[in-house]
């Protein structure tokens, strides 16, 4: 598997990626109402424009497996977002993948990054605290039992 950033050429595999996604992980990371084709070219021009980090965890064989984005850098809440297909998950990946944007995140001093997480999401709400999250309030959100805010300060 190779982590590294998302470039326009990765369109068709975002797509097949988002396309693949079960309903159970959907219910935990949907960036978009409907990830269009529109949509996703916008977010890969973002990630080479630099109005956003837009990072992808990809197979040997060339498929996306995971994906991962900082929307917003200069704005005030920078806002995380990250979603692995099944098959890739509970491998240490998502940690991994995770790292790596907030890597590029620190290196180019983004103060803050922002993210939502539902309460009924403990794998995520773990990963994120030992990232450096905190839980900063509550937001409005679709999830039954409510979601988190959560913010990370730059080390
Ligand atoms: C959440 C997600 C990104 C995590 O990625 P992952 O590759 O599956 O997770 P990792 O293997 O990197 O494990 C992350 C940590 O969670 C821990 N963990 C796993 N299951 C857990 C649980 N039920 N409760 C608490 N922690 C748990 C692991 O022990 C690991 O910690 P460690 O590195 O200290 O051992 C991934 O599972 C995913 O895409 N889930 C569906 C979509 C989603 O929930 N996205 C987040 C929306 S806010």
């Amino acid at each position: 598997m190779i982590i590294r950033r998302l470039t326009g050429a990765d369109l068709a595999g975002l797509q097949e990626f988002y396309d693949s996604l079960t309903e159970e992980i959907t219910y935990f990371f949907r960036p978009w109402g409907e990830a269009t084709e529109e949509i996703l070219r916008d977010h890969l021009a973002s990630g080479e424009d630099g109005r956003a980090l837009v990072w992808g965890l990809v197979s040997e064989a060339g498929e996306v497996e995971g994906h991962a984005f900082i929307r917003g850098p200069g704005t005030e809440q920078p806002s995380f977002g990250i979603g692995l297909r099944k098959r890739a998950q509970d491998q240490g990946w998502g940690r991994r993948l995770a790292e790596a944007i907030l890597a590029e995140a620190d290196a180019r001093g983004f103060p803050e990054v922002h993210l939502g997480v539902n309460k009924d999401n403990p794998r995520a709400i773990a990963l994120y605290q030992s990232l450096g999250w905190t839980i900063i309030g509550e937001i409005d959100s679709n999830c039954p039992d409510g979601s988190w805010r959560m913010v990370r300060a730059r080390p």
